[in-house]
């Protein structure tokens, strides 16, 4: 069958936002940014079955907590390929992508126009968004908040480019959780025994790319500032946890599914013990604290 041309016209690929609007990055060099990161080192070789149903569950959550209503103008802060924003995009919303890796924009670049939809993309830091004040319904920021060189400036910037009834949706790694808290005891007690030769690495280890230890604690001290958190969610308990990866692979495949989602509900309501958190707020007192501008 022959495209009809009209659909075909009416195809962008991705709207740039005009070089007007990219920042000075080098104005966040007093932290270094890696202008090149590239995810394709982050995940482990082998996906076992926890780590992927947590992957699942928080793009699952993040997205749901976004709520996206059609025309909402949605921006995703250190959107790494845009697979988010393109998928928010589909379901209805106006939305931009803010990268500071070239590598990264053009990975999103390509998705987007695999994908045929419409994300504007931004090269640009967390600590000074090349946006207006007011102007985003929403914002979302997956898996990316301890990677910003100023979290906490970040955070203001979320609260200053959100309208005043806006909502951020945070979604992070929490490196307090329970799975991550009996890994790293049970690592100090192998080290212990075995006179200090262990095996490196591990969940709970701070990447070398972090710039913060996120957790449920430090997460609210950060946020409470510019935000009033509406609800907080966690997600899977016991990554971390040493044997359990491999025994749940061991367990036949409905047994491993069915742990995974009753831990999971559990886990929804211990955000301070689960391995991601997600937290939906709105700004506080914007009212107030942007009137000067
Ligand atoms: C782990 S990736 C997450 C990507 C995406 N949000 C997702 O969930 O797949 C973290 C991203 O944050 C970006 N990043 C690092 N520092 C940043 C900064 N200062 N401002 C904005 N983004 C930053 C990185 O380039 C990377 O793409």
């Amino acid at each position: 069958m022959t495209p009809d041309a009209s659909q075909s016209e009416k195809k962008p690929v991705y709207r740039k936002l005009p070089r007007r609007h990219y920042p000075d990055v080098m104005r966040d060099n007093d932290r270094k940014i890696d202008l090149d990161w590239d995810d394709d080192h982050v995940l482990p070789s082998k996906i076992y079955p926890d780590i992927a149903h947590l992957l699942r569950r928080m793009t699952d959550v993040t997205l749901g907590a976004v709520a996206v209503a059609d025309r909402e103008s949605v921006l995703d802060i250190g959107c790494g390929r845009a697979v988010d924003a393109i998928e928010l995009a589909a379901r209805g919303g106006q939305c931009s992508g803010l990268e500071p890796s070239g590598r990264m924009i053009s990975r999103a670049q390509e998705r987007i126009a695999q994908n045929g939809t419409v994300v504007s993309l931004a090269r640009g830091v967390s600590a000074h968004l090349p946006f207006k004040s007011n102007s985003f319904d929403k914002v979302i920021c997956k898996g990316a908040l301890d990677h910003f060189s100023h979290p906490e400036q970040a955070i203001a910037e979320m609260a200053r480019v959100l309208k005043p009834q806006g909502k951020a949706v945070i979604a992070t790694a929490n490196f307090e959780s329970l799975g991550f808290k009996a890994g790293r005891r049970v690592f100090a007690l192998t080290r212990f025994l075995r006179r200090g030769k262990t095996d490196d690495g591990d969940f709970w280890r701070i990447p070398e790319d972090h710039t913060i230890k996120l957790d449920y604690g430090t997460l609210r001290r950060l946020v409470r500032p510019h935000f009033r958190i509406e609800r907080s969610i966690g997600i899977s308990l016991l990554v971390g946890l040493p044997g359990w990866s491999s025994l749940l692979e061991k367990l036949p495949a409905r047994v491993s599914a069915t742990s995974l989602s009753a831990l999971d509900k559990l886990a929804s309501h211990l955000p301070s013990l689960s391995n991601v958190i997600v937290i939906r707020c709105t700004p506080s007192d914007k009212s107030t604290s942007w009137s000067a501008e």
